[in-house]
Parts: C-alpha cells; sequence; structure tokens
C-alpha cells in the first residue's frame, strides 16, 4: 500500500464495532440462555476467530453483515469441540475463551497463528489451574490444552500483569465456579467484561480499597441468566489513526461519529489535548452500559505546532495499560512535536501482536526519526519532519495503521508492507481513511 503525504482531513467517519466489546458480547451471549441481538459487531477478523469457535463449541450463530443472533443454552450449552479452537491472531479470543472452557466437563485445544503461538500464556495458567482446571502448554504458551472441571472453585488472586484479558479470564472461569471470586487489580484496565455481565444481569461488583489506588472485581459462581440485545458502540482505538491524523494536520475538521468513551479507554484522548491538541468527545450518552459519544477533531490553526518543551513528554506508571492500544501512534505524535516523547512502564507492548517496542523504533528510524530503545518502551525525539520509508509491519495490525499516519505526515512516499493485516481490528481502513483524506 502506497501512502501519499496529506494536506488535511476533513468530514465524517463511522468506524466499525468495538473489538473487545464485540469479544465480550458474543462470548457472553454463547453463555446466556435464550437469543441475544448483537448489533453493529466489529468485522474484525479477530471477533470472526471468536465467533468460529464458538461455532465449533455447538454455539447457533447467524449473521447478517453487522448483526448477529446468537441462540445459546447456558454454560451447560456448550459442547465438545471435534477440532482445535482456532484463535487466529486473537490473544482476546484465547485468554478470555480459556476461562470459560476451564470450567466444562469436557477437554478442547487452543491454537492460534504464529504471533499467538509465541504469547504468554502462563498467566492465565496459573490462576485457572488455581481453580480446578488442568492446563498442558508448550512451556508457557500455546497450543493449549484445557481439562475442564466443572465446577470450578472460586479463588481470589491479584493480577502479577496488568492486563484486562487476564482479568475477563478468571472473571469468565468464575461464573463457573463455586462460591465468590476476586480480582485484585493495582492498575485500571478496561472494564468491558464486569460492564457486559453487569448488563446481563450476573451480581458483579467493583470498588476501590479504602487505601488507595488498588481495585477489586467480585462475580458470584454459577449465575443463569437470560439472553439480551446488545448495542456495540464504534471502536475507539480504531478511530484513534483518524483523529491523530486530523490533529496533527493544519487545517483539518474531523468528526467521528459515535464510539465507545469508556474512561478506560479514552486516556489517549487527553495525552494529545495535554499536548495542545484539539480533540473533544461530546454528546456522551450510555448505550449497553457503556458511555458512547462523538468526537470532534480540528488540526492546529499553523504549520507548527505550538513548542512546549525541550524535555519529552513523559508516558509512563499507572495510566499506561489505559493507552496501551494507542502507544504505538503516540509514539508517532511524539516524532511531531518539541521535546518528543518517552514511553515507560510499557514492557507489555513486547508481547502483544509484535514486539511494539522494536517495530515502532525500527519504523520510525527508518523515516528519519531519532528513537532510543529501552526494556520498557522508548523514547522518541522530535520535532523531526518524517521522510516516506518503507514500513514493515511485522504482521502487527496497530503498527500498519499508526504508521500510514506517519506516512499522511511525511514528505515522499511511504510504501506499508503486508497492508491486509489491518483487517485483524480493521478491514476497510484504507478506504475510510482516503475518504477524508485532501491532497
Ligand atoms: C484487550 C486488552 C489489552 C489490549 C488488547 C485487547 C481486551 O490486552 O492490548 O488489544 O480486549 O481485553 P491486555 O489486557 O493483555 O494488555
Amino acid at each position: 500500500m502506497i501512502i501519499l503525504p496529506a494536506k488535511k482531513i476533513r468530514g465524517q467517519v463511522q468506524v466499525p464495532g468495538d473489538k473487545s466489546i464485540s469479544h465480550r458480547a458474543a462470548l457472553i451471549a454463547s453463555l446466556a440462555e435464550g437469543a441475544t441481538r448483537i448489533t453493529n459487531f466489529s468485522p474484525s477478523a479477530d471477533c470472526n476467530s471468536t465467533l468460529s469457535c464458538l461455532r465449533a463449541l455447538g454455539v447457533a450463530i447467524e449473521r447478517a453483515g453487522p448483526n448477529l443472533l446468537i441462540k445459546a443454552a447456558g454454560y451447560d450449552g456448550l459442547r465438545a469441540p471435534r477440532a482445535m479452537l482456532n484463535c487466529g491472531n486473537s490473544g482476546t479470543t484465547m485468554r478470555l475463551l480459556a476461562g470459560i472452557l476451564a470450567g466444562q466437563n469436557f477437554a478442547s485445544t487452543l491454537t492460534g497463528d504464529k504471533s499467538l503461538l509465541s504469547r504468554p500464556m502462563a498467566r492465565i495458567i496459573e490462576p485457572l489451574e488455581m481453580m480446578g482446571a488442568s492446563i498442558t502448554s508448550n512451556d508457557g504458551r500455546a497450543p493449549l490444552v484445557i481439562h475442564g472441571h466443572k465446577p470450578l472453585q472460586a479463588i481470589s488472586y491479584e493480577l502479577p500483569v496488568a492486563s484486562a484479558q487476564l482479568k475477563s479470564c478468571i472473571l469468565l472461569a468464575g461464573l463457573n465456579a463455586a462460591g465468590r471470586t476476586e480480582v485484585i487489580e493495582h492498575e485500571v484496565t478496561r472494564d468491558h467484561t464486569e460492564r457486559m455481565l453487569h448488563e446481563f444481569g450476573v451480581q458483579i461488583e467493583s470498588g476501590h480499597a479504602a487505601s488507595g489506588d488498588t481495585g477489586f472485581v467480585t462475580i458470584d459462581g454459577l449465575p443463569r441468566f437470560p439472553a439480551r440485545d446488545i448495542s456495540v458502540p464504534g471502536d475507539i482505538s480504531s478511530a484513534a489513526y483518524f483523529i491523530v491524523a486530523a490533529a496533527l494536520l493544519p487545517g483539518s475538521a474531523l468528526e467521528v461519529g459515535e464510539v465507545g468513551a469508556n474512561p478506560t479507554r479514552v486516556l489517549f484522548i487527553e495525552q494529545l489535548r495535554t499536548l495542545g491538541l484539539d480533540v473533544e468527545i461530546a454528546d456522551s450518552r450510555e448505550e449497553s452500559n457503556e458511555p458512547v459519544g462523538v468526537v470532534c477533531v480540528h488540526g492546529p490553526k499553523k504549520q507548527t505546532l505550538p513548542a512546549t518543551s525541550h524535555s519529552p513528554v513523559m508516558v509512563q506508571g499507572r495510566i499506561v495499560p489505559r493507552l496501551i492500544d494507542e502507544l504505538p501512534l503516540l509514539a508517532v505524535v511524539g516524532s511531531q512535536i518539541h521535546g518528543g516523547i518517552e514511553i515507560r512502564d510499557a514492557a507489555e507492548l513486547r508481547v502483544k501482536e509484535s514486539d511494539r517496542i522494536a517495530t515502532v523504533a525500527a519504523n520510525l528510524k527508518a523515516m528519519g526519526a531519532s528513537v532510543d530503545e529501552f526494556d520498557d518502551g522508548l523514547r522518541v525525539y522530535g520535532q523531526t519532519r518524517l521522510r516516506g520509508a518503507k514500513i514493515d509491519p511485522r504482521g502487527d495490525h496497530r503498527i500498519a495503521m499508526a504508521f500510514t499516519v506517519a506516512g499522511l505526515l511525511a514528505e515522499g512516499e511511504t510504501e506499508i508492507l503486508d497492508p491486509e493485516c489491518v483487517a485483524v481490528s480493521f478491514p476497510g481502513f484504507f478506504d475510510l481513511l482516503e475518504s477524508v483524506v485532501e491532497r
């Protein structure tokens, strides 16, 4: 895919349904009793992986474009799969489904593509085995052979890594556990599983310890809950690429139609505002127990962005999990601002769909930026006029999209190798972007 420099971004876009919320809607609907209608389901390859695994477990799913009808018969309604369950590139599919399969009275095997087979799974194996499942793995990596136990035993578990996938895995296992399961987290991570379970009427509570920032979630096991209709908001993480392009290109004006505005997902917008960029979320309301809003973006008036300081803007500490998927894009933003950006406490980036610290550093350098790489992050020096280059996203959708934005800002031509990988979260990304680019 060749990306040419853009003058500005102008217009209105509607991005597809949120990937994180779609996974949860389909998984939880498959444990409900009755027929759930889901509207605006994500068209991503990752969510297709979740659907194909659920079908292989005997769940009836009818699909008409973005609308799904899932007919399920409760936690006992799942059937032993005849073959391995292929989660493709999707860590969310594998980790959340493992939580459900741990509480079944049959064995199942979860596998995935080359990237997913290299990602850490010991983090879910430990709590699921404490709850009574038995899991064999390839030294902490998939394929995972899960011998379920029905019912599981409730546990109280403190997350050793800030991960919503891990938290959700344990909560979904807790659905099929005798007693009250508790998850304790020291950093706030996305709370879509909690919200979706609550929406389905499951007894789930979250709160904070009196003494500080530590949060907890409890879930009472073995509930029966009826199906209910769910509407999925647009994906704010997909919108992020459009928002950043418009916020950086002078003279831009963009409106992104209703997207999820969950506080655990919108922190990158606050970061952009801290940098002096003009981004707002308007018309907030709630739908299916998730906040949604419209995003309005205006580009800077002048060619150059306001000078902030010569030291880098620091992105570090407890806020990092709430920005995790937007960090590659923020690194690109860092190349465009005075003083640049330094991202720390983000070692999790090394075990995403690619090693995102290495892929961002290599590709930014290819475009002429100066970058220091650390074990847990990177420093990007600004302000740099990027040069078009050949970008290898190493199969990682978010790298391909972040560097497409870089290509719009650069001089000369940028070539994105393996552009099809964007379909992991956002099929149609390039066409939709082209529809609002002015050259
Ligand atoms: C996700 C959680 C995040 C995120 C991923 C989707 C989810 O992963 O990076 O893209 O849907 O729960 P971790 O929670 O493992 O950091």
